[in-house]
């Protein structure tokens, strides 16, 4: 096309070939730009998702000796000696709209929650310090869950999530079943889903890591809570987590038998070896 008329636009000024060639590149490029350039997308997104728009949170509680083989470095993974438990990963609003990470967190917010925190929620990478953890989970999912009644500052926020760690006694439910860790009896997800299942609704993920063994261990459960935190929501596990530094890992396969490795706090990595 530009071929046929290229003759013609000869000896024209460089503001009407501009012009001439404005549609065919709107066609392509324009919207995009435009948008860009004048905020359009951000306010689409807007109308689109209402603040506050998120109807699932995720808790998600990890398990220490699956965690640590998530890690392809020897060296990053600790358990301190007082953790012995399922500990707190995040509470995740999905598909959350309206955050942002202008709400800083500091020490003092949640001091009177430290000692609990440091038990339930601790790093368990030699590189990031318990704090640094949760100010990062406050910033990049509890700034989105600070919307609703009751999750509103860090102090609530952190409140609520130790609140649903103790409604959600995992090792207890678990072992009152007779599922305990163990590195030699592999379990099947339909077994261990049974268990919880009249705990942690249907809905809820049992998820895997490969160890460098090839075998499937099991590091983390995704319980789905609705906005009021009650339990069985309906959720899309999309973008749901932190995908730093470890891996997130993936549903444990049904067919498979996978492992809930004893935790070692001597050999955090190497537990069953
Ligand atoms: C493992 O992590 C440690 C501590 O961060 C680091 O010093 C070391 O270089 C890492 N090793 C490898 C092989 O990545
Ligand atoms: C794990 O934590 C729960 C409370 O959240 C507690 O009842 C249970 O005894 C703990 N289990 C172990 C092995 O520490
Ligand atoms: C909690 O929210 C769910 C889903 O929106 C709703 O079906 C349920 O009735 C609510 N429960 C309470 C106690 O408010």
């Amino acid at each position: 096309m530009w071929r046929s008329v290229l003759p013609l636009l000869v000896g024209l000024s460089p503001a009407v070939l501009l012009l001439l060639q404005l549609p065919d590149f709107t066609v392509t490029q324009g919207p995009h730009l435009e948008d860009y350039k004048y905020g359009r997308q951000g306010s689409e997104w807007h109308d689109k998702k209402p603040f506050c728009s998120w109807k699932c949170i995720l808790l998600t509680l990890q398990w220490p000796a699956g965690f640590c083989q998530s890690l392809n470095n020897e060296s990053l993974c600790m358990i301190p000696e007082t953790i012995n438990n399922w500990t707190i990963h995040g509470l995740w609003p999905q598909r959350a709209f309206g955050c942002c990470d202008c709400w800083p967190m500091f020490r003092s917010d949640i001091q009177e929650l430290e000692a609990e925190l440091h038990e339930h929620w601790p790093s368990l990478l030699t590189t990031r310090s318990s704090f640094y953890f949760w100010k990062e989970e406050w910033e990049k999912h509890g700034a989105c869950a600070a919307c609703v009644e009751g999750m509103n500052s860090p102090l609530q926020y952190f409140k609520i999530s130790l609140k649903l760690r103790r409604q959600f006694d995992i090792h207890s439910v678990l072992e009152a079943a007779s599922v305990t860790p163990s590195c030699e009896r592999p379990y099947k997800v339909s077994e261990v889903k049974q268990v919880l299942a009249p705990h942690l609704g249907q809905d809820h993920i049992i998820q895997c890591v490969t160890d460098h063994k090839d075998r499937e261990v099991w590091f983390q459960v995704k319980i789905p809570l609705s906005h009021n935190l009650t339990m069985g929501c309906v959720h899309h596990d999309g973008d749901s987590g932190d995908h730093h530094p470890p891996p997130s890992g993936h549903p444990c396969p049904p067919d498979d038998p996978f492992y809930y490795f004893p935790i070692d706090h001597q050999r955090p990595q190497r537990p069953c070896d």
